[in-house]
């Protein structure tokens, strides 16, 4: 990226610039220690194996087609995923909200400019990545996702990860990381540590799970944190 452009998004991230000397000094051992490390993998639900799906049309097919839950009578589309099929670092966010649901793609609206201004301080801009939701379908307006959906649709997510093989899985929101990991842990406490992620049993994925993009919009004063999560992410790959 050219400085000039990382310079302006690392300002609107509220970043100190001086504090960013280079790629290297970003993952050196001066910055920010990992403040914990937990590597106990979180099993993928097999459970529900959906019919064979090892290619990208065929899960968009059976996506597309969905009426797994009752979000299926209330969405304008469905909202897959987008990005690079063979990105290193994937994204995954919650559900579409309002625009996503008009223009059938993940992060495009308010908080999807502001994720791209992360990806692209990160390093990892937006085209580069792969982004998906835990929902591929708009919860009415907007309400948190209910169990029963978010099981119906694991599966999608699964082969997602599983095609994808991704070697970071960054989670941004409280729902996105509970329900990825299927714990009930508090945001606070799942940031600043190292999860992992089985989609494919004995492969683990590193999984660090940062703040949701609409809450840093009401809560800017919390942008300074998703750096420090940013730099433990780029510290795994
Ligand atoms: N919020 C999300 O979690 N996902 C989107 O796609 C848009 C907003």
């Amino acid at each position: 990226m050219e400085p000039a452009r990382r310079l302006c998004y690392l300002q609107a991230l509220g970043i100190e610039v001086y504090r960013l000397r280079s790629r290297a000094s970003a993952n050196s051992t001066e910055e920010q220690p990992v403040e914990s490390v937990c590597l106990e993998p979180q099993q993928g639900d097999f459970s529900q194996p959906l019919p064979k799906t090892d290619n990208w049309d065929r899960l968009q097919q059976y996506v597309k087609s969905c009426q797994k839950c009752s979000l299926a009578a209330s969405r304008t589309q469905t909202v897959f995923g987008t990005g690079n099929p063979t990105a290193s670092w994937m994204v995954i966010g919650e559900a579409p909200g309002a625009d996503e649901d008009r223009q059938g793609e993940p992060f495009v609206g308010r908080a999807g400019q502001l994720l791209d201004e992360i990806l692209w301080a990160a390093g990892h801009p937006r085209e580069t990545v792969y982004i998906a939701n835990i929902l591929k379908c708009r919860p009415p307006k907007n309400r948190d996702p209910r169990p029963e959906e978010v099981t119906a649709c694991r599966p999608y997510l699964l082969e997602q990860i599983k095609l994808v093989q991704p070697e970071l899985i960054l989670c941004v929101g409280r729902i996105a990381a509970q329900q990825l990991l299927q714990v009930d842990t508090p945001i606070g406490k799942l940031r600043g540590s190292v999860h992992a992620f089985e989609a494919i049993p004995g492969q683990s994925i590193p999984v660090i799970v940062t703040y949701h993009p609409a809450y840093l919009l009401r809560s800017p004063g919390e942008k300074r944190k998703v750096w420090q999560d940013i730099k433990l992410a780029r510290q795994q790959h």
